[in-house]
Protein backbone atom coordinates (compact mmCIF):
# COMPACT_ATOMS: atom_id res chain seq x y z
CA UNK A 1 0.00 0.00 0.00
CA UNK A 2 1.43 3.25 -1.10
CA UNK A 3 2.37 5.88 1.99
CA UNK A 4 1.77 9.50 2.47
CA UNK A 5 3.36 12.16 4.98
CA UNK A 6 0.83 14.62 4.93
CA UNK A 7 0.93 14.94 9.04
CA UNK A 8 3.85 13.47 11.06
CA UNK A 9 1.50 11.44 12.58
CA UNK A 10 1.07 9.39 9.41
CA UNK A 11 4.60 8.04 10.78
CA UNK A 12 4.74 5.99 14.70
CA UNK A 13 6.96 7.16 16.88
CA UNK A 14 9.51 4.36 16.22
CA UNK A 15 9.58 5.25 12.04
CA UNK A 16 9.93 9.15 13.27
CA UNK A 17 12.93 8.00 15.56
CA UNK A 18 14.21 5.84 12.52
CA UNK A 19 13.74 8.62 9.71
CA UNK A 20 15.78 10.59 12.14
CA UNK A 21 18.42 8.85 12.50
CA UNK A 22 18.03 7.93 8.56
CA UNK A 23 18.58 11.82 7.77
CA UNK A 24 21.26 12.22 9.90
CA UNK A 25 23.16 9.12 8.09
CA UNK A 26 21.98 11.14 4.75
CA UNK A 27 23.62 14.06 5.39
CA UNK A 28 26.85 12.80 6.01
CA UNK A 29 26.47 10.44 3.08
CA UNK A 30 26.16 13.41 0.61
CA UNK A 31 28.69 15.19 2.59
CA UNK A 32 30.87 12.49 1.35
CA UNK A 33 29.07 12.81 -2.21
CA UNK A 34 27.41 9.33 -1.79
CA UNK A 35 23.21 9.76 -2.02
CA UNK A 36 21.41 6.84 -2.49
CA UNK A 37 19.83 6.54 -5.97
CA UNK A 38 16.10 5.44 -4.68
CA UNK A 39 14.63 7.68 -7.71
CA UNK A 40 16.49 5.93 -10.83
CA UNK A 41 15.39 8.26 -13.03
CA UNK A 42 11.93 8.68 -11.86
CA UNK A 43 10.64 12.70 -10.81
CA UNK A 44 8.89 14.05 -8.57
CA UNK A 45 5.88 16.55 -9.01
CA UNK A 46 6.32 19.58 -6.75
CA UNK A 47 2.63 21.94 -7.04
CA UNK A 48 3.10 25.47 -5.28
CA UNK A 49 0.37 27.61 -4.64
CA UNK A 50 2.62 29.47 -2.34
CA UNK A 51 6.08 30.96 -2.53
CA UNK A 52 9.00 29.67 -1.18
CA UNK A 53 12.98 29.18 -0.81
CA UNK A 54 13.85 26.76 1.47
CA UNK A 55 11.38 24.31 0.40
CA UNK A 56 10.98 24.38 -3.24
CA UNK A 57 15.00 24.69 -3.12
CA UNK A 58 15.32 21.56 -0.87
CA UNK A 59 13.02 19.29 -2.67
CA UNK A 60 14.47 20.41 -6.09
CA UNK A 61 18.12 19.19 -4.71
CA UNK A 62 16.91 16.86 -2.79
CA UNK A 63 15.22 14.73 -5.64
CA UNK A 64 18.36 15.13 -7.70
CA UNK A 65 20.59 13.85 -5.08
CA UNK A 66 18.62 10.45 -4.55
CA UNK A 67 19.07 10.15 -8.70
CA UNK A 68 15.77 11.84 -9.95
CA UNK A 69 14.42 15.26 -11.01
CA UNK A 70 11.61 17.21 -10.10
CA UNK A 71 9.21 19.81 -11.80
CA UNK A 72 7.93 22.78 -10.59
CA UNK A 73 4.48 23.41 -11.06
CA UNK A 74 2.36 26.59 -10.29
CA UNK A 75 -1.20 27.23 -9.97
CA UNK A 76 -1.29 28.26 -13.99
CA UNK A 77 -0.45 24.15 -14.75
CA UNK A 78 -2.51 23.45 -11.69
CA UNK A 79 -5.38 25.20 -9.81
CA UNK A 80 -6.94 22.45 -8.15
CA UNK A 81 -10.47 21.54 -8.77
CA UNK A 82 -10.78 23.94 -11.16
CA UNK A 83 -9.45 23.13 -14.54
CA UNK A 84 -10.39 19.83 -13.59
CA UNK A 85 -11.73 17.79 -10.80
CA UNK A 86 -8.59 16.61 -7.69
CA UNK A 87 -9.48 13.04 -8.50
CA UNK A 88 -8.72 13.57 -12.75
CA UNK A 89 -4.96 15.60 -11.30
CA UNK A 90 -4.46 12.58 -9.43
CA UNK A 91 -4.66 10.28 -11.29
CA UNK A 92 -2.98 11.81 -14.25
CA UNK A 93 0.14 12.76 -11.79
CA UNK A 94 0.56 9.42 -10.92
CA UNK A 95 0.61 7.82 -14.31
CA UNK A 96 4.22 10.32 -14.80
CA UNK A 97 5.59 10.73 -11.33
CA UNK A 98 7.01 8.62 -8.58
CA UNK A 99 5.58 11.13 -5.60
CA UNK A 100 3.33 14.33 -5.62
CA UNK A 101 4.69 17.26 -3.80
CA UNK A 102 2.12 19.79 -2.72
CA UNK A 103 1.83 23.63 -0.83
CA UNK A 104 -1.41 24.88 -0.49
CA UNK A 105 -4.49 26.11 1.09
CA UNK A 106 -6.53 23.99 2.01
CA UNK A 107 -6.24 21.11 4.09
CA UNK A 108 -8.51 19.01 2.99
CA UNK A 109 -7.71 19.40 -0.87
CA UNK A 110 -4.28 17.68 0.15
CA UNK A 111 -5.90 14.92 1.82
CA UNK A 112 -8.48 14.55 -1.59
CA UNK A 113 -5.42 14.22 -3.73
CA UNK A 114 -3.51 11.76 -1.53
CA UNK A 115 -6.97 9.88 -1.49
CA UNK A 116 -6.90 9.70 -5.22
CA UNK A 117 -3.52 9.57 -6.27
CA UNK A 118 -1.38 5.95 -6.94
CA UNK A 119 1.37 7.32 -5.47
CA UNK A 120 2.32 8.81 -2.31
CA UNK A 121 1.53 12.29 -1.49
CA UNK A 122 3.68 14.97 0.43
CA UNK A 123 2.56 18.12 2.43
CA UNK A 124 5.17 20.75 1.73
CA UNK A 125 2.44 23.30 3.95
CA UNK A 126 -0.78 23.38 4.36
CA UNK A 127 -2.98 26.35 6.59
CA UNK A 128 -3.13 23.46 8.67
CA UNK A 129 0.26 21.93 8.80
CA UNK A 130 3.58 21.80 7.94
CA UNK A 131 5.03 18.50 9.06
CA UNK A 132 8.68 18.40 6.46
CA UNK A 133 9.55 21.41 8.58
CA UNK A 134 9.12 19.68 11.61
CA UNK A 135 10.72 16.66 10.66
CA UNK A 136 14.24 18.80 9.74
CA UNK A 137 13.83 20.75 13.11
CA UNK A 138 13.81 17.88 15.18
CA UNK A 139 16.58 16.01 13.21
CA UNK A 140 18.44 19.57 13.98
CA UNK A 141 17.54 19.16 18.06
CA UNK A 142 18.77 15.96 18.28
CA UNK A 143 22.06 17.02 16.73
CA UNK A 144 22.16 19.72 19.16
CA UNK A 145 20.62 18.14 22.47
CA UNK A 146 21.55 14.65 21.81
CA UNK A 147 18.28 13.67 22.18
CA UNK A 148 14.55 14.54 21.79
CA UNK A 149 12.96 12.89 24.66
CA UNK A 150 11.11 15.13 27.85
CA UNK A 151 12.51 18.31 26.03
CA UNK A 152 10.36 21.57 27.04
CA UNK A 153 10.12 23.09 24.05
CA UNK A 154 8.62 26.77 23.46
CA UNK A 155 6.07 27.78 20.80
CA UNK A 156 5.92 31.40 21.25
CA UNK A 157 3.66 33.70 18.42
CA UNK A 158 0.88 33.20 16.38
CA UNK A 159 -1.04 29.91 16.90
CA UNK A 160 -0.50 28.55 13.21
CA UNK A 161 0.35 25.25 10.65
CA UNK A 162 3.54 24.87 12.67
CA UNK A 163 2.16 25.34 16.22
CA UNK A 164 -0.62 22.51 14.92
CA UNK A 165 2.25 20.62 13.47
CA UNK A 166 4.30 20.83 16.99
CA UNK A 167 1.33 19.42 18.54
CA UNK A 168 1.45 16.42 16.06
CA UNK A 169 4.81 15.61 17.08
CA UNK A 170 3.35 15.89 20.57
CA UNK A 171 1.11 12.90 20.01
CA UNK A 172 4.39 10.84 18.99
CA UNK A 173 7.35 11.95 20.92
CA UNK A 174 6.62 12.99 24.71
CA UNK A 175 8.00 16.30 25.49
CA UNK A 176 6.99 19.33 27.83
CA UNK A 177 5.30 21.63 24.65
CA UNK A 178 4.25 25.15 25.96
CA UNK A 179 2.54 27.01 23.53
CA UNK A 180 2.87 30.90 24.06
CA UNK A 181 0.48 33.02 22.19
CA UNK A 182 -2.40 35.89 22.73
CA UNK A 183 -6.00 34.73 23.86
CA UNK A 184 -7.00 35.06 20.01
CA UNK A 185 -4.01 33.67 18.45
CA UNK A 186 -4.76 30.05 19.16
CA UNK A 187 -3.80 27.33 17.41
CA UNK A 188 -6.44 24.22 15.82
CA UNK A 189 -8.30 23.50 19.03
CA UNK A 190 -9.20 20.47 17.98
CA UNK A 191 -5.78 19.71 17.82
CA UNK A 192 -5.19 20.83 21.22
CA UNK A 193 -7.81 18.69 22.28
CA UNK A 194 -6.58 15.55 20.38
CA UNK A 195 -2.39 15.91 21.18
CA UNK A 196 -4.23 16.40 25.30
CA UNK A 197 -6.07 12.93 25.09
CA UNK A 198 -3.11 11.52 23.48
CA UNK A 199 -1.87 11.11 27.00
CA UNK A 200 1.79 11.77 25.46
CA UNK A 201 3.11 15.03 26.11
CA UNK A 202 2.14 17.25 28.53
CA UNK A 203 0.97 20.36 25.93
CA UNK A 204 -0.06 24.28 28.15
CA UNK A 205 -1.05 27.00 26.60
CA UNK A 206 0.27 30.43 28.54
CA UNK A 207 -0.68 33.54 27.99
CA UNK A 208 2.27 34.89 30.24
CA UNK A 209 5.94 35.28 27.83
CA UNK A 210 8.27 34.41 30.69
CA UNK A 211 6.88 31.82 32.09
CA UNK A 212 5.98 30.18 28.53
CA UNK A 213 10.46 30.12 28.11
CA UNK A 214 11.13 29.75 32.18
CA UNK A 215 13.80 26.80 31.75
CA UNK A 216 12.98 26.17 28.42
CA UNK A 217 15.53 23.83 26.41
CA UNK A 218 13.77 25.18 23.03
CA UNK A 219 12.44 28.23 22.46
CA UNK A 220 10.66 28.18 18.56
CA UNK A 221 8.85 31.13 16.92
CA UNK A 222 7.09 31.70 13.31
CA UNK A 223 6.39 35.08 11.54
CA UNK A 224 2.72 36.60 13.15
CA UNK A 225 1.19 36.53 9.52
CA UNK A 226 1.13 33.60 7.58
CA UNK A 227 1.51 33.56 3.58
CA UNK A 228 -2.26 34.06 2.86
CA UNK A 229 -2.84 36.28 5.58
CA UNK A 230 -0.06 39.47 5.64
CA UNK A 231 -3.45 41.88 5.35
CA UNK A 232 -3.63 40.94 9.15
CA UNK A 233 0.21 41.22 9.90
CA UNK A 234 -0.23 45.20 11.64
CA UNK A 235 -3.53 43.26 13.97
CA UNK A 236 -1.35 40.28 14.90
CA UNK A 237 1.83 42.21 15.78
CA UNK A 238 -0.38 44.04 18.27
CA UNK A 239 -1.92 41.33 19.47
CA UNK A 240 1.68 39.35 19.95
CA UNK A 241 4.32 42.48 20.57
CA UNK A 242 4.94 40.45 24.50
CA UNK A 243 5.89 37.47 22.38
CA UNK A 244 8.93 38.71 20.38
CA UNK A 245 11.71 36.54 20.98
CA UNK A 246 14.35 38.80 22.24
CA UNK A 247 17.32 39.08 24.45
CA UNK A 248 15.84 39.63 27.51
CA UNK A 249 12.92 36.73 26.78
CA UNK A 250 15.66 34.54 25.93
CA UNK A 251 17.03 35.14 29.20
CA UNK A 252 14.64 33.33 31.14
CA UNK A 253 15.33 30.21 29.15
CA UNK A 254 17.93 27.51 30.43
CA UNK A 255 21.65 28.56 29.62
CA UNK A 256 22.02 26.33 26.70
CA UNK A 257 18.39 26.94 25.10
CA UNK A 258 18.73 26.46 21.14
CA UNK A 259 16.51 29.28 18.98
CA UNK A 260 14.68 27.73 16.00
CA UNK A 261 12.66 29.73 13.46
CA UNK A 262 11.25 27.63 10.30
CA UNK A 263 11.72 31.07 8.03
CA UNK A 264 11.78 33.38 6.45
CA UNK A 265 11.63 35.46 9.79
CA UNK A 266 10.19 39.35 9.37
CA UNK A 267 13.32 40.90 11.46
CA UNK A 268 12.38 43.08 14.05
CA UNK A 269 9.05 41.36 14.48
CA UNK A 270 8.88 38.33 15.98
CA UNK A 271 12.66 38.19 16.41
CA UNK A 272 15.40 40.46 17.12
CA UNK A 273 18.75 40.56 15.14
CA UNK A 274 20.27 40.30 17.79
CA UNK A 275 18.77 36.74 18.86
CA UNK A 276 18.47 35.39 15.28
CA UNK A 277 22.34 36.20 14.67
CA UNK A 278 23.21 35.31 18.56
CA UNK A 279 24.71 32.09 19.87
CA UNK A 280 22.14 29.80 20.79
CA UNK A 281 20.36 30.44 17.39
CA UNK A 282 20.01 27.08 15.03
CA UNK A 283 17.81 28.64 12.12
CA UNK A 284 20.38 27.93 9.59
CA UNK A 285 21.05 24.34 10.58
CA UNK A 286 17.09 24.08 10.52
CA UNK A 287 16.79 25.21 6.82
CA UNK A 288 19.94 22.60 5.55
CA UNK A 289 18.44 20.01 7.89
CA UNK A 290 14.87 20.48 5.80
CA UNK A 291 17.37 18.81 2.78
CA UNK A 292 17.85 15.62 4.31
CA UNK A 293 14.85 15.32 6.48
CA UNK A 294 12.71 15.34 3.49
CA UNK A 295 15.09 13.03 1.76
CA UNK A 296 14.80 10.45 4.68
CA UNK A 297 11.19 10.39 4.18
CA UNK A 298 11.18 10.07 0.14
CA UNK A 299 13.49 6.84 0.79
CA UNK A 300 11.09 5.75 3.15
CA UNK A 301 7.85 7.05 1.15
CA UNK A 302 9.49 5.30 -2.22
CA UNK A 303 11.34 2.47 -0.43
N1 LIG B 1 10.45 27.17 6.16
C1 LIG B 1 9.91 27.13 4.93
O1 LIG B 1 9.07 26.29 4.61
O2 LIG B 1 10.41 28.08 4.08
P1 LIG B 1 9.85 28.42 2.64
O3 LIG B 1 8.49 29.02 2.81
O4 LIG B 1 10.83 29.39 2.04
O5 LIG B 1 9.77 27.15 1.84
N1 LIG C 1 3.50 29.91 9.17
C1 LIG C 1 4.25 30.27 7.99
C2 LIG C 1 5.34 29.27 7.74
C3 LIG C 1 6.25 29.60 6.60
C4 LIG C 1 7.27 28.54 6.35
C5 LIG C 1 3.33 30.38 6.80
O1 LIG C 1 2.45 29.53 6.64
O2 LIG C 1 3.48 31.33 6.04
Amino acid sequence: MKRDFLSVTDFTADEIRENLELAIEVKAKTKEGKSPNVLNGGAGALIFHKPSLRTRCSFEVGFRQLGGSAVYITDKEIELGKRESIHDVAKVMSRYFAAICIRTFSHDNVVALARHADIPVVNMLTDLLHPCQLMGDMQTILEHKGTIDNLTVTYLGDGNNLTNSWMRMAQRIPMNLRIGTARDTMPSEEILKETQEAGISQVTVLHDPVAAVKDTDVIYTDVWASMGQKDQAGDKAAKLAAFQVNAALVSHAKKDAVVMHCLPAERGREITDEVIDGPQSVVFDEAENRLHAQKAVLIKLLG
